[in-house]
């Protein structure tokens, strides 16, 4: 499962530099040439895939001569991709859509992509009726189609499949950020963990070949980027349909050996499909980087079995002390539900003491929100709003002090950061570490934007470093 929010930890007091993306080319057809047909506006929601899928819609709509645009009142296009994760995202929805009809201009289209889409597909017209298209991921290789026949007056247009793999070769991705690049190898997702509708919404497992991953790799190399980020829903469970059979280990060390790339990341790991040979890649090659993404969702085997996780707690604090256990240090963050039906106090509590057994050094924690076509819907003892709120409290507030002791720890310490962000504020920079933490940092140099630099950490607190560039 892929997180919706990027990052270990929040900036303080920084603005993210503005990331103006140029276009990046990633398949084998160059642009399509066409007259300028209009204009587009794409807000996006949810996850790293949603975020790269709208890069690859954008990347598309722009080669057919379509202009982006940062309001919706100027778009001629409208198009919201959307996330159906927990209730909450999925309920925005309709009231965005109700939005966008209030601001509706003469001959605007209003266009849903995603998980919404997938999982409400046709019945997105009757709720919506001021809706043209419903498409969801799976479906993205067609949208020029979709396209023409929306040029043509169509006003019901939709792309439902969820098995087709053509999201992986689309013509061309806009991607937003200048130096860290996603790319997808894996799609959709066959774990059919009891709470969530991503096997519903991205559909089965479809594992991209090899040498397409690697043939993008060295484009984005050859355009600048020295980072990528490995995206799938369970990125390990990678399986190479082509001869080479690559497993997900060998592919982490032929893309790290791709030339111009510098750092090699993926996310996210699935506790059951994380094997020794993916540690051993991490020892052995310094560009594939020491931060693992490992959601556990409890830490009581009783909810893991009702939630279908497919491993023990036992199981999986194994394969945490196979981490712990590597040469070098590996940082892990995590994911945990909260409020999960049947959920007793002493099975949170097991959550809070795995917790204190791990020490990640960052976490993403919800309360369980019921999703329609999971096995969870159907069982008793839903926890209370309430209960469900003040777990997640409990929850936090103790992570919270883990990850104070955790970075009061990395004081003194310096770490190689590729600078990403530039304050307001004269000589103040940010930037990630290998690991993925975030460092707020002072440095009297003008140009760092995408640079890498060593920065020694000289404070901490439980969400954020900061530090100064060493010279
Ligand atoms: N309710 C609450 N959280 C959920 N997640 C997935 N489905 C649900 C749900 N129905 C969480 C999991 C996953 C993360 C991306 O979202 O923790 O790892
Ligand atoms: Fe992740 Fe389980 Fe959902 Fe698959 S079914 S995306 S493994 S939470």
């Amino acid at each position: 499962m892929i997180n919706c929010e990027l990052g270990m930890s929040k900036p303080f007091d920084i603005e993210l530099e503005r990331l103006i993306g140029q276009p990046s080319y990633s398949g084998a057809v160059g642009v399509v040439d066409v007259a300028r047909r209009g204009t587009f506006f794409l807000e996006t929601f949810g996850c790293q895939m949603n975020d790269h899928d709208s890069e690859k819609v954008a990347g598309l709509l722009l080669s057919r001569g379509y202009q982006q645009v940062e309001s919706p009142e100027a778009a001629s296009l409208i198009l919201y991709n959307t996330c159906s994760i927990r209730e909450k995202a999925a309920q925005k929805v309709f009231s965005r859509l109700g939005e966008y009809r209030t601001k509706q201009g003469d001959g605007q289209v209003i266009g849903v992509l995603g998980c919404v889409a997938q999982q409400e597909g046709e019945d997105i017209f009757k709720r919506a009726p001021w809706v043209s298209l419903v498409c969801g991921s799976a479906s993205y290789g067609k949208l020029p189609e979709m396209l023409a026949q929306l040029e043509a007056g169509n006003h019901r247009v939709t792309g439902l499949d969820t098995d087709t793999d053509e999201t992986f070769e689309t013509e061309v991705a806009r991607r937003d950020n200048p130096w860290r690049a996603y790319l997808t190898i894996i799609e959709g997702c066959d774990k059919a963990c009891s709470y969530c509708v991503v096997p519903y919404t991205r559909g089965p497992e479809r594992s991209r070949p090899s040498d397409s991953i690697l043939r993008e790799a060295r484009q984005l190399a050859e355009l600048g980027y020295s980072e990528v980020q490995l995206l799938g829903q369970t990125v390990n469970s990678y399986r190479d349909p082509t001869l080479r059979k690559m497993r997900f280990s060998e592919l982490l060390l032929a893309v790290s050996a791709v030339q111009g790339i510098r750092r090699v990341r993926f996310t996210t790991s699935h506790p059951s499909d994380f094997t020794p040979d993916i540690v051993s890649a991490i020892e052995s090659e310094s560009k594939i980087c020491d931060h693992v993404h490992l959601p556990v969702q409890s830490g009581s085997t009783k909810v893991l079995r009702m939630m279908q996780r497919t491993y023990s707690r036992d199981e999986y604090v194994e394969k945490i002390a196979m981490m712990r256990g590597a040469k070098r240090p590996i940082g892990i963050t995590t994911d945990i539900i909260v409020g999960f039906p049947g959920e007793t106090e002493s099975d949170f509590e097991e959550t809070l003491s795995l917790l204190e057994e791990v020490r990640y050094d960052s976490l993403f924690s919800f309360k369980y929100s019921p999703r329609p076509n999971t096995p969870s819907l159907a069982m008793d003892d839903a926890i209370p709003e309430e209960e469900k709120s003040r777990r997640l409290a409990v929850l936090q507030e103790k992570q919270r002090e883990i990850q104070s002791a955790r970075n009061a720890e990395l004081i003194g310490q310096a770490f190689e950061v590729l600078v990403s962000g530039k304050s307001r504020r004269e000589n103040q920079w940010s930037g990630y570490t290998t690991s993925h933490r975030m460092i707020n940092f002072a440095s009297q140099d003008s140009a760092l934007l995408g640079t890498y630099v060593q920065v020694r950490v000289t404070d901490a607190g439980p969400n954020n470093l900061a530090g100064t560039q060493e010279v």
